[in-house]
Parts: C-alpha cells; structure tokens; sequence
C-alpha cells in the first residue's frame, strides 16, 4: 500500500466492529435470505432508530431529533464552527439489503468511535446523521427528510403527506415517538460526506475500489390513474372497450421504446401497476402505474417527460379513458463540488486504492445538502450491481476501503478554518 500523501492521517477504522454494527442492525426486519425491510416510520424503522440512538449515546454524541424525525449526533469540536456532517439514511425499500443507507451512517459511528478511541477531537465539530424516509418507497418524494433538512421541502406538506398504506408522514412520526422538537434547520453544515454502497455494476466491471462521486442525476417520478369502464372479459367486443389495463401496459412500453431511444443515459422504469379490479374475467374500472426517469442532462430529462405526456394522451384519446397525473418527485440534476471530489480521489489513492470519478445514478440524502454545503459521496462496488434486492452485497475489504476512505475525508475537512 504507498501512502505517500503528506496529508494522510495514520489513523483506520475497525472494520469489524463496523461488520458487527450492520449485521446487528440488519438483524431488524430481516428477510429470509439476508434481506431487510424497514420501511419508513414503520415499526421496524422505529427499532431501527432506536438501536442507532443508544449507539449514538453511547458514544458520547448529543443527539436530537427534528420536526421531520432527522436523527443528528453530534461531537464537539475545539472551535465553534459548523460542523463537518456525514451520515445517510437507515428506512430501507421492502426488498432491501443490509447496506443501502445503513453503511454510511454506521460508518459514519465508526469514525466517531476511530477519534474517540484516538483521544482526537476535530477542530471542527462533526455530526453522523440519518435522514427520514430517504427511499421513498412508503412516502412519495424520496430523500424526504434531507430535503426537508436543507430548505428544498417544505415540513408541513411533507407531514402531509399519504403513504401507500393511508397513513400520513405526520401521524406516523408521532406514532414511532420520533416527532421531534428539534426546528429542521437548526445547523448548517460547513461540508457533507456521504459513504454509500455504488448500488450499481461500474466499479466492479471495471475493478475499481472506490468511486468519488460527482453528482447525482435528475428523478422525475409521476403516478398516472387511468379510469375507464369495467365490464364482462367475453362478452364486450374488442371496439367497445374502454380498458385502463390495457393503457397501463402500454404506458410501460412506451416508457421503454422512448427510454431506448433516447439512449443517452436515459433510464426509465415502471415499478408500478395495479388494476381495479384485478381479476382474470373482468376488464378492470381502474388502473394505476408509476413511471421513474432519470437523467445526468436536465435538458433531456426534460425533453423525454415532455414526449412521455403526448405518447400518454394519444393512448387516453385512442382508447376514450381519462388520465390524471400525479407528481411524486421531481429534483434536476445536482454537481457536488469539485474540491470535495478530488480530495475523496487523492484520499482514496492516498491510502493505495484505485478509484474513479462517476455520477451517481440513484438518489442520496447527499443530493439534499449539495446546493447549501460543499458535498460529495464515496461509492465501494457493489456486487453484481445488485441493490434494492436482497442479494445485496459488498464485501468487508471494499466496507474497509470506503470507511478509511470517509475517514480521511473528514478529518481533513474538519481541520479547516
Ligand atoms: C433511492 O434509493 C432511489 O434512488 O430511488
Ligand atoms: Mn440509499
Ligand atoms: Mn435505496
């Protein structure tokens, strides 16, 4: 290993400890096969939460708790200065894994607990925070509580909003004890570093152990209802129907036909589709279908919703249904900040660890504090590119590879005037 870098701290973190940490939080909601599901304020999360508090505390952090159910630990520093924030988030997807969110604010303790062992104290203060609801996956929009943290959210619709359950983000909160009475934004931070599992196939394809991250692409996410009319599957002749069913699917063909051919690095997915009701003999009344985009190029995101929407009322005005749309999330493009990405890239070769720069192409807490804090994020491979999955997985070595890396990062950053 050369650590020929002046500036390298010879401090490391304990990978097993780290190892340890997210096992024993994996182990609330765990699914058969290494899963994990703790969706957002669901009871598991709340259990979730709980864990990661007496951690906290126990590593002497001060933690509070805001409006929104944002965790935040913090460490005093010598001086009185904003502090140096890392973390992420721990609600998970149904299918989720072990790693998504959970590593960086896990490791984000590590680190705490690497100084702590040490007898350092940072000249800035540092805080590991996790955010609520950054999936999305129970509460539309994702990254709920990062954006509500950092001014692009506004809390109380936030706290209105219904989950696929029926339950509001509001009552949820209050329910799992984690309505906190910390105001939202009652810091601001003077950088944010967020460690994160790739989470998709390039750094294991190109065999590379760390990513500097550079930013993270645009996510447009729409609900469309399609209403129509119910009626017999054997008796209604092919020109007599008006089939919400049929326009769904079709809808989803079109996303990937006009995803292809865009190319680009234009992505598009339907995650989505339940039809009312949902029987083999019945056209079905009603149907309902989620379309995810996404895009590095605000410009082409732009363009690809635009095409979507005349594609969608053609097949409205074809098959004579009605079409609503509904928004669930909408955030352009963000760039994180250059001086940010190259200290994560000397770090990481620093400590002898290839590394690249790449865009992120899933959504981070991260994303949030870009445009108010000088941020960036640290990528370890991701096996298979599998995540949101079960099979989940990134092994100790590279676990290793990105908590020295945040480490590093920091400590240098906490160092500055
Ligand atoms: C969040 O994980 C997202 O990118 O959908
Ligand atoms: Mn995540
Ligand atoms: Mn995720």
């Amino acid at each position: 290993m050369s650590e020929s870098n002046s500036d390298l701290n010879p401090l490391r973190i304990n990978i097993e400890r780290l190892q340890q940490r997210i096992e024993q939080l994996a182990k609330i909601g765990a699914l058969e096969g290494g899963g994990v599901c703790r969706l957002a304020l669901s009871d598991e999360d709340r259990k979730g939460r709980d864990l990661v508090c007496q951690w906290m505390r126990e590593l002497g952090l001060e933690v509070s708790i805001d409006k929104i159910g944002n965790v935040i630990g913090l460490r005093q520093g010598l001086d009185n200065l904003e502090p140096v924030v890392t973390g992420s988030h721990i609600d998970t997807v149904a299918t989720g894994g072990p790693y998504d969110g959970n590593l960086g604010v896990l490791a984000g303790l590590e680190v705490i607990q690497t100084l702590n062992d040490a007898g350092i104290t940072t000249r800035r203060p540092l805080a590991v925070g996790f955010f609520t609801n950054e999936e999305g996956a129970r509460f539309a929009p994702d990254m709920m509580g990062s954006g509500v943290h950092q001014g692009a959210l506004e809390l109380d619709e936030m706290l209105a909003v219904t989950g696929i359950d029926g339950v509001t983000v509001g009552d949820q909160l209050q329910k799992i004890g984690y309505a906190g009475d910390t105001p939202v934004a009652s810091f601001k931070a003077h950088s944010f570093v967020e460690l994160h599992i790739e989470q998709g196939p390039v750094l294991e394809q190109e065999n590379v152990q760390i990513g500097a991250v550079t930013g993270v692409q645009g996510i447009s996410w729409n609900e469309y209802t399609i209403s129509g009319i119910s009626n017999h599957a054997g008796t209604t002749p092919m020109s007599f129907r008006h089939d919400p069913g049929y326009v769904a699917c079709a809808i989803a063909t079109e996303v990937r036909r006009l995803v292809t051919a865009t190319a680009q690095g234009q992505v598009g997915t339907v995650g989505q589709i339940k039809l009312d009701p949902n029987l083999i003999n019945v056209i079905p009344r009603k149907a309902v279908i989620t379309v995810d985009l996404r895009n590095i190029d605000e410009a082409l995101l732009q363009q690809v919703e635009n095409q979507l929407a005349v594609i969608i009322e053609k097949l409205a005005d074809d098959e004579q249904v009605t079409v609503t749309r509904r928004q669930l999330a909408r955030f352009q493009p963000v760039k994180f900040d250059g001086q940010m990405i190259d200290l994560v890239e000397r770090s990481a070769k620093a400590l002898g660890y290839s590394c690249k720069q790449m865009p992120s192409g899933a959504g981070h807490d991260a994303q949030m504090f870009a445009p108010n804090c000088a941020t960036s994020m640290i990528f370890v491979p991701s096996q298979g590119g599998i995540s949101h999955n079960i099979r989940e997985y990134t092994s100790p070595e590279q676990l290793q590879a990105g908590a020295n890396v945040l480490l590093q990062v920091i400590l240098q950053r906490a160092e500055q005037g």
